[in-house]
Parts: structure tokens; sequence; C-alpha cells
């Protein structure tokens, strides 16, 4: 297959991440395609198209650093807003997508998920998420999870009216629910929590993406338009990631030596 190799062997070298430093799961907000085609003169379906080839190269990259979990936003609840042409190209190139470049993922032994509400998103849509699904179901060297018609505040509420019920229903006993029992209900259950979250475009939001999951992640901000982002961005950003010091709301004592009055 021609067109895999292109994409596997891209030419650049992977940074040496020290052990450990690379993160379980990452969430990628991929934004910046209508700008991108704009600046050229172009029309935003111009910038969408041109976004597919950045992913493409960003799960090649994802897999040679060994990421566990690769999480895309490709279409949010309120994405829906957007013009009745937008939706309905974006609607058409999330299928057509899915459809061109399932046996390639395939191939590369990359599982992929959906995540998102059924309501509005179209059949097809879903059917062709099904299909991919199936698919690789027993893939397990990359999980890439595809956000479409996501949106993080109707999935907790989703699971949230989901809990009364079985608390309506005696399934759980009120006042007993914990952390991950609401995890579990949630529509991306499957996800762990998120290390690193990406956000292209310079824009510095989480625009509704996973934020249950993300209640510790790192975020990394990058002025780089989505079509021209590639698996070096990606490393660019794990390199980021590997200086930042985590801890999870815990502290260590080190008073520097000199320094004491
Ligand atoms: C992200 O790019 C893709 C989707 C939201 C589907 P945008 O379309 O948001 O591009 P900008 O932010 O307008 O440049
Ligand atoms: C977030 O980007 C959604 C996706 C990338 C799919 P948007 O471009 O829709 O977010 P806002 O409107 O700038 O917050
Ligand atoms: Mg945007």
């Amino acid at each position: 297959m021609t067109e895999s190799t292109k994409i596997t062997k891209s030419g650049f070298d992977l940074p040496k991440f020290e052990k450990g430093c690379v993160p379980r799961h990452i969430a990628i907000v991929m934004d910046g395609n209508g700008r991108w085609a704009n600046d050229r003169g172009l029309t935003r379906i111009e910038g969408h198209k041109a976004g597919e080839a950045a992913l493409l190269d960003v799960v090649a990259g994802a897999l040679e650093a060994g990421v566990e979990f690769l999480t895309v936003y490709a279409f949010s609840t309120e994405n829906w807003k957007r013009s009745p042409e937008e939706v309905r190209f974006l609607m058409g190139f999330n299928r057509q997508v899915l459809r061109e470049r399932r046996d390639q993922l395939n191939v590369w032994g990359v599982r992929i998920r959906w995540a998102g509400r059924r309501p509005k998103l179209w059949l097809s849509v879903i059917d062709e998420l099904k299909s991919a699904e199936a698919l690789t179901s027993k893939n397990s060297k990359l999980n890439l999870t595809m956000c479409v018609n996501y949106g993080s505040r109707i999935e907790i509420l989703d699971a949230v009216n989901a809990i009364t019920q079985d608390v309506a229903s005696g399934k759980i006993k009120p006042g007993s629910i914990t952390e991950k029992g609401i995890q579990k209900y949630l529509n991306s259950n499957f996800l762990p929590d998120v290390d690193l979250f990406i956000r292209s475009s310079g824009e510095q939001r989480i625009s509704n993406f996973l934020l249950w999951q993300s209640a510790y992640a790192e975020f990394v901000f990058m002025d780089t338009l989505w079509p021209d982002f590639d698996r070096r961005s990606l490393w660019q950003a794990i390199e980021l990631y590997a200086g930042r010091n985590r801890r999870f709301g815990a502290a260590i004592d080190k008073p520097k030596l000199g320094n004491s009055k």
C-alpha cells in the first residue's frame, strides 16, 4: 500500500523521550482549518480537506512515540451552529475519511472508537463509525477515539440522568455514587484520564472537550493551524509535557541551600 508507506516513513527522527515521559493519553482539539484556508483565499471547506493529512501524520507520530490513547475532536455539539453548507460538508467528510482510511489504520494496528451523541448526528456517519469500530476492534497498538457530535457538558448531563434513573429504579443506592462510578456512566467511559491536552491554532480554550477527563491534564497550546500540524508538532508537545512537573495536588519540601535566614 503506497499511501501507508508514504505516511509511516516521514524521514523525521523521533526525539529520544526518556522512559515514562510519553503521555499515555493525548487529546487534541484540531483547530484552525477555516483560518488556514481563508488565509490562502480558499473556502473553509478546503481547510477541512487539508486537515485530513495532518490527522494521519499525527496518528503515525503517536504510533512511533508509543502513545496508547489519542483522542481527537472532529465535530462538537456546538458545531451545528455553523452554516448548513459547512455542516453538510463536515458530515460527509467525516464519513468519507472513515471509509477511506479505516483499512490503512487497521494495518497500522489502530483501534478506532467513537465518542459522542446519537441525536442529530447523520445515521450514515454513525454507520461508518460503527463499521470502523468493528473492523479494528481487535487492535491494540493505539486507541484512536474520534469525537464526533461530542460535547463534554452534555456527556456529563446524560450520565447524571442515567444515574438518577438507576437510583430511582433501585439499581444504585442514593448517596453511594463514586468518582469511578460517574466515569462508568460517561459515553467515553473507555478513556483513561487525559495526560496531555493539545490545541492547535493559537486559541487557548477547552471548547467543551473532555472536561471530566482533563481534570489533571497538562495543556499545550500551539500556534500552528491544524492543516500545518504534523508528527513533529505532536513530538514537540510531548517534549514540553516531559518537562512539566505533575504534582496532582501533592507537594515536596525542598528549600534551596544557602537561602536559610
Ligand atoms: C476545526 O477548525 C475543525 C472543526 C471545528 C470541525 P475550524 O473550522 O474551527 O477552523 P477555524 O477555527 O475557524 O480556523
Ligand atoms: C472546537 O473548535 C471543536 C473542534 C475542533 C471539532 P471550534 O473552532 O468549534 O471551537 P470555538 O468555537 O473556537 O470555541
Ligand atoms: Mg475553530
